[in-house]
């Protein structure tokens, strides 16, 4: 698949449209991580390099296009994004009628104010597209959004190409599975098994060792035969669960013991049991030392690691250790190692061993979708440009 790329053209004077994923969190209106905004700046700072008149678009949250909640605005992504490359940002609410140009920067409001936003709305992608010269895809991380401002803007803009942070996920996640150095293996955690089922089953086929976390260890271990108590459990994934598990090519370890709580509070009082002690209502919420120690030793010996989960519920004290010990076995692991999601970004932020990971994706969805497909809508609809 050939996909053109921004820094392959000549952008000089070009009304270039870069869209982004500037979708950060932001709690009474103040950004609690930038991330996604840094890692947006080198593509920002080329296209200015190139003499391109940069017009950034994103979308933020989930808001309602029928009733604005200003919540959602993108105003204080601007002033972030102003202060940390100290220029001027112009920040425009209603741009698809036209967008001024004074020579700087200009941040447009939310893409999902609009109606057609979500629908991939023809009238509204071909606004987009109108808007601009050259439309630059950046924002990996809505690069599985069928989207007006992703993929229908693409699909009409006279010229569109990728831009370097979208290519540069792509490359490490390529790297990370195409022709891994091996052992290869995969730390998936999370709540939902049927959320990551076909991420799982890609895995399988690729990786020596997968090391399921959170709720859905509980699955797997009932696929296992074990009891879980009153645990997160999905019933009707453990046949696909029992499927993996006889899989002869991939090793799927299992808790052997746990830490349970008779609740779900950060009050709870958290025990140390050994799997077959699980009592009807306990609720596994970590994973025990024993287990803790095996899936180091794992770790130790993996070359390549694809990392999307905690193992646990890591937001409380007493139910964080597992995932604390895994991010420091990742952490002295001297291989390739790719991490991916919100919650694990969030987790090697906590931990301080963000240095250590050889490629953090700004994606969520997006980085299990290219896990589970190879490809994503973007990459597809950029390829016939
Ligand atoms: C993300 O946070 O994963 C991306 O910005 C996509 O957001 P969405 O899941 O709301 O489409």
């Amino acid at each position: 698949m050939k996909i053109p790329q921004m820094m392959d053209l000549d952008l000089k004077d070009q009304r270039t449209i870069i869209r982004l994923d500037l979708n950060v969190p932001i709690e009474n209106g103040e950004i609690t991580s930038d991330a996604r905004i840094k890692a947006s700046i080198p593509t920002i700072l080329a296209a200015q390099e190139k003499g391109a008149k940069v017009i950034l678009l994103s979308h933020l949250g989930r808001p309602d296009p029928e009733n604005i909640d200003t919540r959602f605005s993108l105003q204080p992504v601007a002033k972030r994004l102003g202060e940390l490359i100290n220029q001027d940002i112009d920040f425009v609410s209603n741009w698809t009628e036209s967008i001024p140009d004074h020579g700087n920067i200009v941040l447009c409001e939310n893409t999902r104010y609009h109606k057609g936003e979500k629908s991939n709305d023809e009238a509204f992608a071909k606004c987009i597209a109108s808007l601009c010269d050259v439309f630059v895809m950046d924002a990996f991380g809505a690069s599985h959004r069928k989207h007006a401002s992703t993929y229908g803007a693409i699909q009409f803009a006279k010229k569109a190409c990728a831009g370097p942070l979208l290519s540069n996920e792509i490359d490490s996640l390529k790297k990370a599975m195409g022709n891994p150095e091996k052992p290869l293996m995969a730390v998936i955690g999370g709540a939902k098994v049927s959320s990551k089922l076909g991420v799982i089953e890609s895995l399988a086929s690729i990786c020596d060792c997968i090391i399921v976390g959170g709720g859905i260890a509980n699955t797997f271990l009932l696929a296992n035969g074990n009891s879980v108590g009153n645990s997160l459990v999905e019933t009707d994934m453990v046949e696909a669960a029992e499927r993996i598990l006889q899989l002869k090519q991939v090793h799927v370890p299992i808790p052997t013991d746990v830490v349970v709580a008779k609740e779900f509070s950060s009050e709870a009082i958290a025990i140390d049991k050994s799997i077959d002690q699980v009592e009807e209502d306990d609720l596994i919420l970590d994973i025990g030392p024993e287990t803790t120690n095996a899936y180091k030793e794992l770790i130790s010996k993996a070359r390549t690691i694809i990392w999307n989960g905690p193992v646990g519920v890591f937001e409380i004290e007493q139910f964080s250790q597992g995932t604390q010990q895994v991010a420091m076995a990742i952490k002295d692991n001297q291989g390739y190692k790719i991490v991916g999601g919100g919650d694990t970004v969030a987790v090697i932020e906590k931990y301080g061993i963000t240095d250590s990971i050889s490629y953090v994706s700004t994606g969520g969805g997006a980085f299990l979708e290219f896990v589970k497909s190879g490809t994503l809508d973007a990459l597809e609809v950029l390829a016939q440009h």
